[in-house]
């Protein structure tokens, strides 16, 4: 069976998808505005701290489930464990509830680069209307978003029936470098615009955001290690099965520390630059006109679809062309995020039917896939952000908990906010205390870690990510359920502890 299953071309292919993977819209929207929210350096600081004890061991972790079992996510955590065989269903239904979202995004980028193709043949007049203007007639027009949601899933679909190599990795290696030097035009355009430098202070001078009025006040350190701990998850894909399933498909040669090292430092670089690119450009423009810095609109939505875009129009006649080249930057990104996600989906099923001896089943598990998530993409592409109705509208709640303002909402409660926490929490505990380390570390023997690595990898699997996880995904319940926090934090704790029972008392006999 293994001979008929997908592999890279490269190492350098492997790379640019994981990479690929990893940036998406997370880094280009949510970091930026999150790292100023929360204090600017010191988001930066807890993010890189976190990136390195929690983010590179989950990594490096999964590459190596993938690679030890070559299987997709659901086979392969039932191949490593009895008692949490379970995470590889977690793994594999959260990038299914993600795709419902990340399509329609990417279908609103389709839309946003069509737009600015309108205004740069036909000038910015052929379209006068404000970014606001434009985003709000957008979501009110469902048929406009499920269309172009649906052609996003197609772009996808078709990507990933090509096949691994001939697939994704095709795309990511001209996708990825194409990706970076649109990020480098942005970030000179942005930077050269009068007053940038009040984006960069709100970015990076600690306390600039509240001094200038962004937010009341500096949030605690416990939210911020919340926010930066699910914001690098997410943008890290981790948790998601998706780095598990690329890691299957990597050959036993490649280094798999120095390859999550690759990943997570790329990662994090391209965040950076992205909030380079993206808020000074905002910021100097709410100046130029005369919105008090404060006020200037760089959370949520509206910073991707109607701050930038207004950015765009203001440039002048060259503006939609930058427009152009911003909105297919993220595309790119989106793309490369999504095609992973339903990658992850599908090899459940192209794995299936190799175990059964069916070659060349990827094409119709690809459809089939695409089909499912085309459904539940229709729903969230429909309500418009909720602009036409919600899970609250629709079960006749006002004032709602976050989670049920919209669908986009709804659905990233349950993967975001919860399965990706709670997976990489139970990850960490099935290795460090069910299993043993050693089942990884064998794996990266491969690649022959140092002794400084495994015993950092050891302290990091057994003690910090179980304890960090925990408060990621009370911080991320407060955030979608909101309320009573003492609560959240006390069911993270319970479940903490029941599971890390549970994984101790299950202990393989060392041999
Ligand atoms: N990392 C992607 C982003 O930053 C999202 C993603 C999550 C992709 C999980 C795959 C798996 O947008």
């Amino acid at each position: 069976m293994e001979n008929n299953r997908s592999s890279w071309g490269s190492n350098l292919g492997f790379l640019l998808a994981a990479i690929g993977s990893a940036v998406g819209l997370g880094n280009i929207w949510g970091f930026p505005y999150k790292m100023g929210k929360c204090g600017g350096f010191v988001f930066l600081i807890v993010y890189l701290l976190l990136a390195i004890f929690v983010g590179m061991i989950i990594m490096v972790s999964e590459l190596a489930v993938g690679r030890k079992t070559k299987l997709s996510p659901i086979d392969a955590y039932k191949e490593v464990s009895k008692k949490f065989s379970w995470i590889g269903w977690l793994a594999t239904i959260a990038p299914f509830f993600i795709m419902s979202f990340y399509t329609v995004l990417g279908g609103y980028c389709l839309q946003y680069i069509a737009l600015n193709m309108t205004k740069l043949s036909f000038g910015n007049e052929a379209v006068a209307m404000t970014g606001g203007e434009i985003f709000g007639a957008m979501l009110t027009t469902p048929l406009g978003c499920v269309v172009f949601t649906i052609l996003f899933i197609v772009i996808c679909m078709v990507i990933v029936q090509g096949g691994v190599s001939g697939g994704i990795e095709k795309f990511n290696k001209i996708g990825m470098p194409a990706l970076f030097v649109m990020l480098l035009i942005i970030i000179v355009r942005s930077l050269t615009l009068p007053n940038a430098v009040e984006g960069l202070k709100f970015m990076f001078v600690p306390g600039y955001a509240v001094k200038a009025g962004f937010i009341e006040a500096q949030p605690s350190l416990v939210s911020v290690l919340g926010t930066a701990g699910g914001q690098m998850f997410f943008s890290l894909s981790l948790a998601m099965g998706a780095i598990l399933t690329y890691g299957s498909y990597l050959s036993k040669e490649e280094n798999l520390v120095r390859n999550s090292v690759i990943i997570v430092a790329s990662d994090t670089l391209i965040a950076l630059m992205a909030g380079i690119a993206v808020i000074p450009a905002a910021v100097a423009n709410g100046i130029a006109q005369g919105t008090p810095v404060g006020q200037i609109k760089l959370g949520g939505p509206n910073l991707l679809f109607v701050t930038l875009q207004d950015v765009f129009t203001n440039m002048g006649a060259l503006g939609p062309l930058f427009g152009v080249i911003f909105y297919v930057l993220v595309l790119i990104a989106a793309i490369s995020s999504a095609i992973s996600l339903m990658e992850t989906i599908a090899a459940h099923w192209i794995d299936k039917d190799l175990a059964k001896g069916e070659t060349d089943t990827r094409q119709r598990n690809v459809l089939i896939v695409s089909l499912l998530i085309l459904i539940e993409a229709v729903v969230v592409a429909a309500d418009g952000l909720g602009s036409n109705f919600s899970p609250a509208s629709l079960l006749g709640i006002s004032a709602p908990p976050v989670f049920l303002d919209c669908f986009l909402d709804f659905m990233d409660c349950w993967s975001e906010g919860i399965a990706m926490p709670l997976g990489a929490m139970l990850m960490a505990l099935m290795i460090g205390w069910e299993q043993s380390p050693d089942l990884v570390l064998d794996e990266v023997a491969h690649g022959d870690p140092s002794e400084g690595f495994k015993s950092f990898y050891k302290i990091c699997v057994k003690f910090v990510v179980p304890i960090v996880m925990a408060f990621v995904l009370a911080g991320q319940m407060i955030d979608f359920f909101g309320s009573n926090q003492a609560i959240w934090y006390v069911v993270a704790v319970v479940l903490l502890v029941v599971f890390w029972v549970i994984a101790a008392m299950g202990k393989k006999k060392e041999a």
